[in-house]
């Protein structure tokens, strides 16, 4: 036998030796650990593995630090593994728009640059639930490769302040739309076996004196917007967490609101996941344990480790009882199983980072609304001679939103400018509008002003045949917009330049609704959002017609602060840290709700978007059963190939008997010139009930709804009456 036969078999006999070792230690793991069983629920392995654990192991599953240098990532969160057991460290980091590492002093390593996504007001623009899932799909992919299992992302706050500074992390205004974008978001993120945490639960609506803040509004009401919206999230998406917020609600800490955690959240919506504190919400320990608080989270944000030791010694003591810390442990185990975080702990294939970039792109093109197009002066005309491009550095990039949603955009940021009051940065995504624009028309002239000097502006936007002003206007967390105004020289930018120049074009990068008082002396109006690092390209197809506009608005634009239920952001003026009370008398008529309620014309009203095309809407009927329905037929009246996004709304009386307009269904329908196509909508029953808060029920109270379709929630024609079966709705 030649040597290297011998040594082949040798090797061969190694082998063997080494699966069978493997094999036996595989089998004696399995006994030692039963929770490592796949065929057992996630409920049966948590349980098992708090039975195998010391009251330390457990507590220290219960907070998360923020301060973890020896990550390969600056964390959000980290709680450590236990190793004995097989139980892996939690990863948590921001995850909104894109994974969100924070900046090392102002600095970044390549490994912390992701997608950096459009905004949520700009995915929930779409008014596509299937994009919002490829959204949180990337994510999830994004997390993986990095190493992360839990992400901070799913927000499902209702803007019920247009000014509020975290609404282009949201959804919009409507509990339908944001519930269904931002729970299929979450269902993507959870099928890529990574967990999402569901926030700011609830009603962080406003961020000026968000710790200080007691939000007041009546039960019923909450239930029928805020909650509701979160409601449809949870159902949509099976979050494996939720985040408790920073206010109070009616009184009570949300982070130690028993009605809204243990009451709503887990019995009546079934949520089995786990609980955690919003960095610096917690304020007690056996108060907060016992109202459903699982987990404090960054314990350094809050004035005392609440979740600690403090916890154990609740235990000892008997303020809390032994049992309590183990549902808790339980909890936050559950949803590491459920998601597949023990089990799969390898990375996921790297991310595809031209697909996520392209993914990036064609998310912002079908969330750009195109608000104004006088005399069809869009799309650009294909041998048009000269374009001036005007300030917003559409030289550069585009505006992203400032603060724990920040992504470091592939490639790093295109510009990053000290931010306005705050001691942190303006970061511009890569991607240049204006090299973007040039590439689409390489015939024509493209020129640009900065738009810091208004008279060269001027000057350059009277020799071009178009003259695009971008405006922005940043949005924080932490802070809120003192008005819906663009800032004061944007406005005198955009006046000089519609003076010199009647072909006007104004594109927005804006995190909320502005006031347009310039808007009757532009041609055209294009909301670009924060489109992400992909928003040049975007926008610069939209303006050449490459791509059409798709968007519609999922928030209403005021025609001014003094339209609102509250012209003023309460405690913008005082000192902050004041406690205060912000009084949500509008209950459950937020945004186009309470427009329609008052007969108010708002400058742009919900669901809002023109297209290059037309359509037309006819032949609605409707059918009684126990989930009613209604349909109806589009037709592409116009010479483009568009897309129509019919809205069918109804009124509705809430608990508090106050008629409400309402959101029931939609459809997005692809159509070429000429085309036409019959439409269904179901209605689910509960967006038409009213809570009955002292029944503690859904209850359709009416034997027929008024009901429209149309093509905003303003210019709604198609009408008829939805017959429905009055009845409670089973809880
Ligand atoms: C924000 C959360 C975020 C957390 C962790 C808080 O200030 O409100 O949205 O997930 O910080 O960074």
């Amino acid at each position: 036998m030649s040597l290297k036969r011998i040594s082949g078999s040798l090797f061969a006999l190694a082998l063997l030796l080494c699966l069978v070792a493997a094999g036996l230690a595989a089998g004696s793991r399995r006994n030692d650990r039963p929770w490592m069983d796949r065929g057992l629920s996630p409920d049966a392995r948590a349980r098992l593995v708090v039975q195998a654990m010391t009251e330390p192991e457990k507590i220290q599953l219960l907070s998360s630090t923020s301060v973890n240098p020896d990550q390969p990532l600056p964390l959000a969160g980290l709680i450590r593994g236990i190793d004995r057991l097989g139980i892996p460290a939690i990863k948590e980091t921001n995850a909104g728009l894109g994974i969100a590492i924070p900046f090392r002093n102002g600095h970044h390593n390549t490994a912390d640059e992701a997608t950096a996504l459009p905004s949520g007001l700009a995915i929930a623009a779409t008014w596509s639930p299937d994009l919002a899932y490829a959204a949180g799909s990337l994510i999830g992919s994004e997390a993986r490769a990095k190493g992360l299992n839990v992400v901070l992302g799913g927000a499902a706050n209702l803007a019920r302040d247009p000014r509020n500074g975290r609404n282009f992390e949201y959804a919009g205004e409507d509990p339908l739309l944001t519930g269904s974008i931002v729970g299929e978001a979450i269902r993507g993120i959870g099928d890529r076996h990574v967990i999402s945490t569901m926030k700011h639960f609830a009603v962080n609506d406003q961020e000026t004196n968000r710790s200080n803040l007691n939000a007041v509004i009546e039960p019923a009401a909450l239930r029928e917007s805020d909650l509701l919206a979160f409601e449809i999230a949870n159902q949509r998406g099976h979050p494996g967490a939720v985040m408790c917020s920073y206010n109070r609600v009616n009184g009570t800490p949300a982070c130690e609101n028993d009605w809204l955690l243990n009451r709503i959240l887990r019995k009546e919506w079934g949520f089995d996941g786990w609980v955690m504190s919003d960095w610096g919400a917690v304020h007690s320990t056996a108060r907060a344990a016992q109202a459903g608080l699982d987990q404090q989270s960054g314990v350094e944000w809050d004035g005392a480790r609440y979740f600690g030791e403090a916890l154990a010694a609740s235990v000892k003591d008997g303020a809390v009882p032994g049992r309590q810390v183990d549902e808790m442990a339980q909890r936050v185990l559950r949803s590491l199983f459920a998601a597949g975080v023990v089990d799969d702990k390898t990375p996921a294939t790297l991310a595809d980072s031209s697909r996520d970039a392209q993914l990036a792109q064609h998310l912002a093109e079908r969330g750009i609304v195109l608000l104004k197009n006088s005399a069809g002066l869009l799309p650009l005309a294909p041998d048009i001679a000269h374009v001036a491009v005007i300030g917003g550095h559409a030289d550069i990039g585009v505006m992203s939103g400032g603060g724990s949603s920040q992504v470091i955009p592939a490639g790093g940021p295109a510009l990053q400018i000290p931010a306005p009051a705050a001691a942190t940065w303006t970061v511009f995504d890569p991607s240049s509008p204006l090299n973007a624009l040039a590439a689409k028309r390489p015939q024509a002239h493209v020129d640009y002003a900065s738009g810091d000097d208004l008279k060269t502006a001027a000057a350059l936007a009277r020799t071009a045949d178009v003259a695009i002003v971008f405006a922005t206007k940043w949005e924080a967390e932490g802070h809120d917009s003192g008005d819906l105004s663009l800032p004061a020289d944007e406005d005198a930018l955009i006046d000089s330049v519609a003076a010199a120049n009647p072909k006007t074009i104004v594109v927005l990068e804006t995190g909320n609704p502005v006031r347009m008082p310039w808007k009757d002396k532009v041609a055209g109006i294009l909301e670009a959002w924060y489109p992400g690092q992909g928003g040049g390209e975007a926008i610069a197809n939209i303006l050449v017609g490459n791509t059409e506009p798709a968007g519609r608005l999922p928030i209403t634009f005021p025609a001014g602060d003094a339209q609102l239920p509250r012209p003023e952001i309460p405690g913008y003026t005082s000192s902050p840290g004041n406690p205060i009370d912000v009084d949500y008398r509008e209950g459950a008529a937020v945004g186009y709700k309470w427009f329609d309620a008052r007969r108010i014309a708002p400058l742009f009203p919900f669901g809002f978007g023109l297209s290059y095309t037309s359509f037309a809407f006819h032949d609605l009927s409707v059918t009684r059963s126990e989930v009613p329905s209604v349909s109806f037929t589009v037709t592409n009246t116009g010479l483009r190939r568009g897309s129509a996004v019919p809205q069918l709304y109804a009124w509705a009386p809430g608990a508090d008997g106050q008629v409400t307009q309402r959101l029931v269904g939609w459809r997005r329908v692809d159509l070429a010139p000429g085309q036409t196509e019959r439409v269904d909508i179901e209605v689910p029953p509960l967006l038409l009930a009213g809570f009955d808060a002292e029944r503690d029920r859904w209850q359709l109270s009416e034997t027929a709804y008024p009901i429209a379709i149309g093509a905003s929630a303003g210019d709604t024609p198609l009408t008829a009456s939805l017959p429905v079966a009055p009845r409670e709705l089973p809880p």
